[in-house]
C-alpha cells in the first residue's frame, strides 16, 4: 500500500501551467486518503473551464496509473479567488487595491475572526444544543450542515464540543488543515468547511484544560481561520448548559439555536434546560430536532414508537418553538471501501437525508426571510 507521501511524489510532476510550479508544492493535491486499495483526493483547479478540468483529472489518473494505482476516486474543486490571486498574483493596480484591502481586512481569505462574529457580517450562525449527552446532536449538526452544502449553502462547521470532539470522524476526515500564512484553512469535506479540535490532538488523547481556556481555543477557531465566505456557520454545541456552551451564547448573541432531543419524557425535560439557557441569554430558538424517533420497518413499513413518544413536541411547546422534524432510527447503510466513506453523513437519495434536506429548507426560509 502507498503513503501519502508517496502519492504526493508521484503526483509531483503535475504543474500549474501559468507559474510552472507543482500543484503538490502549491498544496493543491488535498485531502489524500488512502482505504485498503483505494485512493480518494481532492484536486484544486486553477483553471475552471471544463476542458482544463477534464485534462487535470487525466493526467492525475494516468500519473497514478503508472505508479500503480488504479482504483482512485478524484474531487475536482475550482480555486477560490484568493487562492488563484495568492498562486498567480494580479496586476499591480489589482494587487495594489487588495493590498490596501488587506490592511484593512487582515487577510482577504474572507471575512476576519472578529469580523465573522459581527452581527452585521451576514453570516447566520446556527448553535445545536442538547440537554444530555448520546442524543444525536452531533449526527443532526453534520447531516444539516451537509444538507445545506447540497442545496448550494457556502457551509462552516464548528465542532465547539472540545473535550467529546467527534466531527472529523464522523464525517470520515483523516486530514489535518493546511497553514496559508498563518492562517488555518479548514478541511473541506461534502463541501462543508470543517474546524474541530480533533484536528490538533493526536491518537485520540484526552483534552485536559481548564474552562478559560476552551473558551480562548472558540475565539481562535474564528480568529485564527480562513473561513472565506460563509452563508452559515453550524455550531456543535457540547451536551449540556457547561461553560463552552455559555461562552458561545455570550461570543455570538445573534446565533439562532436548534435543541436535539429524543422522544423519550426525560430526555426532553433535560433538554429543556439547554433550551431555557438559550432564551435567557437571548437566543432565538428556531425548532426542536426530535431524533431517534421511531423505527420504521423495512418490509412493512410500521412504525415503532420505541423511545416513547411525544418527547419533541412537548419541548417545542415548553420552549415555545416548532417541532421542525422527527428523524428515525437508522445508522447510514455507508462502507468503508466506497469513496469519500463517511460514518455518519446519509447518502443524499435516502429517506433520512430527504428530511435532512427539508430541515435544510426550513433553515433557509428562517434565516433568508
Ligand atoms: N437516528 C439515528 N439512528 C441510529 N443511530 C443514531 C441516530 N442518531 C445518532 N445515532 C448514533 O447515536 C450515537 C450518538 O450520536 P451523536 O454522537 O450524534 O450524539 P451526540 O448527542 O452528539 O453525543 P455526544 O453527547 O457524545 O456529543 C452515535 O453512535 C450515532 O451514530
Ligand atoms: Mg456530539
Amino acid at each position: 500500500m502507498l503513503t501519502r507521501e508517496q502519492i504526493q511524489e508521484i503526483l509531483l510532476p503535475l504543474t500549474d501551467v501559468e507559474s510552472g510550479k507543482s500543484l503538490v508544492e502549491l498544496q493543491l493535491i488535498r485531502d489524500i486518503m488512502i482505504k485498503e486499495d483505494r485512493i480518494s483526493l481532492s484536486v484544486i483547479c486553477l483553471d475552471t473551464d471544463e476542458q482544463s478540468r477534464i485534462e487535470l483529472e487525466q493526467k492525475v489518473r494516468e500519473l497514478l496509473e503508472a505508479g500503480g494505482v488504479g482504483n482512485v476516486h478524484i474531487r475536482l474543486r475550482d480555486a477560490t479567488d484568493y487562492e488563484r490571486s495568492q498562486i498567480r498574483g494580479r496586476s499591480e493596480e489589482e494587487t495594489e487595491e487588495d493590498n490596501e484591502d488587506m490592511l484593512k481586512k487582515g487577510h482577504a481569505a474572507g471575512l476576519e475572526g472578529h469580523e465573522l462574529i459581527n452581527e452585521n457580517s451576514g453570516v447566520h450562525f446556527v448553535a445545536v444544543a442538547s440537554g444530555k449527552g448520546g442524543v444525536g446532536k452531533s449526527t443532526v449538526t453534520v447531516n444539516l450542515a451537509v444538507a445545506l452544502a447540497r442545496m448550494g449553502k457556502k457551509v462552516g462547521l464548528i465542532d465547539a464540543d472540545i473535550y467529546g470532539f467527534s466531527i472529523p470522524d464522523m464525517m470520515g476526515i483523516e486530514e489535518g488543515p493546511i497553514v496559508e500564512e498563518g492562517t488555518i484553512i479548514p478541511v473541506e469535506r461534502f463541501g462543508v468547511k470543517v474546524m474541530s479540535m480533533g484536528f490538533f490532538i493526536r491518537e485520540n488523547s484526552p483534552v485536559i484544560w481548564r474552562g478559560p481556556m476552551l473558551g480562548k481555543m472558540l475565539r481562535q477557531f474564528f480568529s485564527d481561520v480562513g473561513w472565506g465566505e460563509l452563508d452559515y456557520m453550524l455550531l456543535d454545541l457540547p451536551p449540556g448548559t457547561g461553560d463552552v456552551a455559555l461562552d458561545v451564547h455570550q461570543m455570538l448573541p445573534q446565533s439562532k439555536e436548534i435543541i436535539v432531543t429524543t422522544p423519550h419524557a426525560t430526555a426532553a425535560f433535560v433538554a429543556a434546560r439547554a433550551g431555557s439557557m438559550a432564551l435567557q441569554t437571548d437566543h432565538e430558538v428556531i425548532g426542536v430536532i426530535e431524533n431517534m424517533s421511531y423505527y420504521e420497518c423495512s418490509s412493512c413499513g410500521q412504525k415503532d414508537y420505541i423511545f416513547g413518544r411525544g418527547g419533541g413536541a412537548r419541548l417545542a411547546e415548553t420552549l415555545h418553538t416548532e417541532l421542525i422534524a422527527q428523524i428515525p432510527l437508522g445508522a447510514p447503510d455507508n462502507h468503508i471501501s466506497e469513496p469519500d466513506f463517511s460514518p455518519s453523513v446519509y447518502k443524499a437519495e435516502t429517506p433520512t437525508a430527504q428530511i435532512f434536506s427539508e430541515i435544510a429548507a426550513k433553515l433557509i426560509s428562517k434565516c433568508e426571510k
